[in-house]
C-alpha cells in the first residue's frame, strides 16, 4: 500500500502546547479542611477495579447485549443492525472515497482498490479538524462543511481520476454517532454525542442531509454504505485478517461492533439466513450498570450536554479522562492547598487539562518531574512542588488505570457473550480484537491496564487465544471497502 499525499492538521498527541499562557492564580482559596492525600485516597478506593468488580461488569455488559438484541428500548445498549451482512473479501476493486466525521477530525480519503492481487494499491487522504462552533451549527451548516472539503478534494484530482463513463464516485461514509440503520446506506441520527449539538439532524436520515450538501456543490458522488467506525473498523481489519470478530474504537468516544449470527437477534424479525452473521454496532458507550463512579463523575456528567447518557464513555474514554482529573486537581486545589493559597483560575475551566496532557504527565520519568511541572505550570499557571506533582500523577493513574480496566471487562463482555452462544466458537480458537482511536494508539499505559484486565478476567489459558491488538485506521479504508461490496455497478 502507498500512501500518495497526506496533508494532516491532527495535532500530535505530546505536541507543544500553543495556547497562550494562562493568567496566574486569581481566587483565594477558604481554609483548608482536608488533606490533598485523604482525597486521593477516597479516589482510589472509589476508583477501585478489583477483578469480582470487573466480572460484575463483564456479566452486566454480555446481559445487556442479549436484552439489546431481543428488543429495541431495552437496554442501555442499542445494539444496532448495521445491515453489513458480508465483509469484505480480498476481490473489491476499483476507485472508491470515503469520508469519516465523528470527534476532533473530518477526513476524507480516496482508495484504489486492485483485488486479490493488488489489495490496497493507494490511498490518499485530507483531513482537517472540526471547527469548534460547527459542532453547534445547524445541520445545514455542518454538511454543507463536509462537502465542501470532499469538493476540495475531487478538484485537487485535476481529472486524474474521472470515474468510468456513466458512472457515479460511490463513497462509504463513517458516521461515527449512534445512527438507526434502515438500510446500507440510510439512517437516522439517534443522538450525537461527544461534544456534538449540531441542530435539526437528530431525527433525520444522515445520507439524505449529505446527499442534500453535494447537490448544493453540484458534486455527482453516492453513497453506498453509511457505517459507524467501529463497523468500518471491523470490515477494515477483516480484510487482512479472517478470525477478527470485535472491533473497539477508543477515541474521542468509545464504542464496539462484533459479528453476531442472525439466527441470535429476536428483533431481527426478516427471514434469517441459517448460520448467516451480520455485525452488530453495541453503542457501548451508553452502558451503565456497576461501574465504579465518583463525584467527580456525577459532577462531570451533570454539567455535560447529554446528561445520564453515554456514562461507559464519560468513564473510559478521551474526550473525558483529562477533564476528570482536572476536576480532582480543582477539588484538592480548593479544599487542600494542593497548589498554594490561591485556586489557580484556568483549573476551573471545563477541560482545560486533556487526556493527551494526563499521558504525558504519566509518560515523566524525570527525578523532579519535570515535564508534569511545565504542564502544571501551562494548565494551572502554578510552580508545582515535587509532592503536588507526584500527587498529580498518581491522580492521572487512578483515573487511567480505572478507564482501561473497564474498556477490557466490555470487551471480555463482549467475548463472553459470543462464546456463550457458540461454545469453542470464540475462546477455543484464534479471535482478535482489533483496536483504534487515538486514546487507545497514543497512551501506553491505558493500553497496558486494558490488557491486564482482560488477561485477568480471561485467565492464562484462554488469554492465549485472544489477540487484542492496534489495527489503524482501519474504519476509512473498511468504509471504502463497504462501498465497494455495495457498489450499484457489477465488480
Ligand atoms: C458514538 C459511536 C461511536 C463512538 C466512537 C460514540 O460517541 O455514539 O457511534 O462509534 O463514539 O467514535
Amino acid at each position: 500500500m502507498s500512501v500518495i499525499t497526506a496533508t494532516s492538521a491532527v495535532p500530535p498527541l505530546h505536541s507543544p502546547r500553543s495556547a497562550p499562557r494562562p493568567r496566574v492564580a486569581m481566587m483565594v482559596r477558604s481554609s483548608s479542611a482536608v488533606s490533598a492525600a485523604s482525597i486521593l485516597t477516597k479516589l482510589h478506593s472509589d476508583c477501585a477495579t478489583p477483578l469480582p468488580l470487573l466480572r460484575q461488569v463483564a456479566h452486566a455488559m454480555a446481559a445487556d447485549m442479549r436484552a439489546g438484541l431481543a428488543a429495541d428500548g431495552a437496554s442501555d445498549l442499542k445494539m444496532i443492525l448495521s445491515f453489513v451482512d458480508s465483509l469484505p473479501t480480498g476481490d473489491e476493486n476499483g476507485l472508491y472515497y470515503a469520508l469519516d466525521l465523528g470527534g476532533t477530525n473530518f477526513r476524507v480519503m480516496r482508495v484504489q482498490l486492485g483485488g486479490k492481487e493488488g489489495r490496497v494499491v493507494a490511498t490518499e487522504f485530507d483531513q482537517v479538524p472540526i471547527p469548534h462552533e460547527l459542532m453547534f451549527a445547524t445541520s445545514e451548516e455542518l454538511f454543507d462543511f463536509i462537502a465542501s472539503k470532499l469538493a476540495k478534494f475531487v478538484e485537487k484530482e485535476g481529472g486524474k481520476f474521472e470515474s468510468r463513463p456513466g458512472r457515479t464516485r460511490e463513497v462509504g461514509f463513517t458516521f461515527s454517532f449512534a445512527v438507526k440503520q434502515t438500510s446500507i446506506n440510510s439512517g437516522v441520527l439517534i443522538k450525537w454525542t461527544k461534544g456534538f449539538a449540531v441542530s435539526g439532524t437528530e431525527g433525520r436520515d444522515v445520507v439524505a442531509c449529505l446527499n442534500e450538501a453535494m447537490g448544493r456543490q453540484g458534486l455527482n458522488m453516492r453513497v453506498s454504505a453509511l457505517v459507524n467506525d467501529t463497523v468500518g473498523a471491523l470490515a477494515g481489519a477483516r480484510y487482512w485478517d479472517d478470525n477478527v470478530m470485535v472491533a473497539v474504537i477508543l477515541g474521542t468516544g468509545t464504542n464496539a461492533s462484533y459479528v453476531e449470527r442472525v439466527d441470535n437477534i429476536p428483533k431481527l424479525h426478516a427471514p434469517k439466513s441459517a448460520g448467516g452473521s451480520t455485525i452488530i454496532n453495541t453503542e457501548w458507550g451508553a452502558f451503565s450498570r456497576g461501574l465504579p463512579l465518583t463525584e467527580f463523575d456525577r459532577e462531570m456528567d451533570a454539567a455535560s450536554i447529554n446528561p445520564g447518557q453515554q456514562i461507559f464513555e464519560k468513564t473510559i474514554s478521551g474526550m473525558y479522562l483529562g477533564e476528570i482529573v482536572r476536576r480532582v486537581l480543582h477539588r484538592m486545589a480548593k479544599d487542600a492547598t494542593l497548589f498554594g493559597d490561591s485556586i489557580p483560575e484556568k483549573l476551573q475551566m471545563p477541560f482545560s487539562l486533556r487526556t493527551p496532557d494526563i499521558c504525558t504527565m504519566q509518560q515523566d520519568s524525570s527525578k523532579d518531574l519535570e515535564v508534569v511541572g511545565s504542564i502544571l505550570y501551562d494548565v494551572a499557571g502554578v510552580n508545582s512542588k515535587l509532592e503536588s506533582r507526584k500527587i498529580v500523577v498518581d491522580v492521572c493513574e487512578t483515573i487511567a488505570k480505572r478507564g482501561g480496566r473497564l474498556a477490557g471487562a466490555g470487551i471480555v463482555g463482549i467475548l463472553q457473550k459470543m462464546e456463550g452462544d457458540s461454545k469453542g466458537a470464540v475462546f477455543g480458537k484464534r479471535t482478535v480484537v482489533a483496536m483504534d482511536g487515538g486514546l487507545y494508539e497514543h497512551y501506553p499505559e491505558y493500553r497496558r491496564h486494558l490488557q491486564d484486565a482482560v488477561t485477568e478476567l480471561l485467565g492464562p489459558e484462554i488469554s492465549k487465544n485472544i489477540i487484542v491488538q492496534h489495527s489503524k485506521d482501519g474504519s476509512g479504508i473498511g468504509a471504502a471497502l463497504l462501498a465497494a461490496t455495495n457498489s450499484i455497478y457489477p465488480h
